[in-house]
């Protein structure tokens, strides 16, 4: 059994942070969500891995290298263009030949791992399985509609969804699929869809088994999501102190303070995971927050927030919250009149000021 992790795609939910870097490297609890996703493989005892990359390749190579930290293989697919999760897989079939495979989507979370559903593959041998949970809002996924247990229809994003049963991305095919992303046609959006490839398995009479899924699952394309995604993981955390901590400062709960962090006569409230290099200063860290390495937080308040690596807050006086906030950014106050907001910020940045 081999695996296919996607990681090209556009990720135009999640700019600008998206303008300059891949969505699927955005941290969850300070580690890119696509780690996550090569652990799963990798636990479920996957050794060869295909990593579809686009237009930021560069940038995914750099940070998961050829796997070997995680006992994989890792073989890179360039796909010339989003042009489809069923395109990617065509792509793909040279790497994958006659085995059967796990498709994992590169921005997707699953708290309890695959090995359950690898070993029902492997026991079953269907055509392909797939992955559903119920969601609110069924529209922005595929969804699955299901009688007597078996899939019947599959629609990609639907405007009036049959049922609330959402696709997660995990999805396990056996070489069955290279027929049916062949005989497909682009959809609405242009893509090559892997929901209309299922579906044409099933309208060839091959058995596409469904699964719901008991734990928590989170596709990380948008900032709720991945503020969400943050909170799940960091519930998880084990209390790790091998940063610095000075007597006048108190950390409470479930909190990782990494190696080289500095907290001074602050109160770090967890769950929280600090990186390394970090200096937490006169500052309040609040539940669900994770610092990334090298940040500093001085006479701040920040909670429910991801704070990527080199970024300042410093001398703010509201509480930061609910906030995704990109590598390298500084949030400072100006000491100089007149007082007024002076920002410096990308394309499709947003701020929320609240009194
Ligand atoms: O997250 C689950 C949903 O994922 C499913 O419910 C849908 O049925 C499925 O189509 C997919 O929908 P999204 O619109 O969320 O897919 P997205 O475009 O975000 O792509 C998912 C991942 O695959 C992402 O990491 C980018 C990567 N990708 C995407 C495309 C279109 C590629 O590597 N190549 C591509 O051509």
């Amino acid at each position: 059994m081999k695996g296919l992790i996607l990681s090209g795609g556009k990720g135009t939910r999640l700019r600008p942070l998206t303008y300059t870097s891949a969505k699927q490297l955005v941290p969850v609890a300070n580690k890119p969500v696509l780690f996550y996703g090569i652990e799963s493989l990798a636990a479920a005892g996957i050794r060869d891995i295909g990593m579809v990359v686009g237009d930021t390749q560069a940038e995914i190579r750099a940070a998961v290298g050829d796997g070997s930290r995680w006992n994989v293989r890792i073989t890179y697919i360039e796909q010339d263009a989003p042009r489809g999760l069923a395109h990617a897989v065509l792509i793909s079939e040279p790497f994958i030949g006659t085995d059967s495979f796990v498709m994992y989507l590169g921005d997707n979370l699953l708290n309890k791992g695959i090995n359950g559903f690898v070993d029902e593959f492997i026991a079953q041998a269907p055509a392909a399985e797939i992955l559903l949970t119920r969601v609110p809002d069924p529209q922005m996924f595929g969804v699955a509609e299901l009688a007597n247990g078996r899939v019947v229809r599959l629609v990609e994003k639907p405007k009036e969804p049959k049922s609330d049963l959402a696709l997660v991305g995990v999805y396990l095919f056996s070489p069955a699929v290279f027929e049916s992303v062949k005989r497909i046609k682009p959809s609405f959006r242009n893509e090559l869809e892997i929901t209309d490839a299922i579906q044409d398995l099933i309208d060839r009479g091959l058995e596409v088994r469904p699964h719901l899924v008991d734990g928590w699952w989170k596709d990380t394309g948008k900032l709720e999501d991945m503020l969400e995604a943050n909170r799940l993981i960091l519930d998880t955390i084990v209390r790790r102190v091998d940063g610095c901590v000075d007597a006048e400062s108190r950390v409470e709960g479930k909190v990782v303070i990494e190696a080289g962090a500095v907290v001074e006569r602050s109160v770090i409230r967890g769950p929280v995971v600090i990186g390394a290099d970090a200096r937490i200063i006169h500052a309040y860290v609040g539940p669900f927050t994770s610092i990334g390495s090298g940040t500093e937080i001085r006479d701040s308040e920040v909670e429910h927030s991801i704070v990527l690596e080199g970024s300042i807050i410093s001398d703010i006086a509201n509480r930061v919250e609910d906030s995704l906030i990109g590598r390298n950014v500084k949030i400072h106050r100006l000491p100089v009149k007149p007082s007024a907001y002076r920002f410096m910020l990308g394309d499709n940045s947003e701020v929320g000021i609240r009194w």
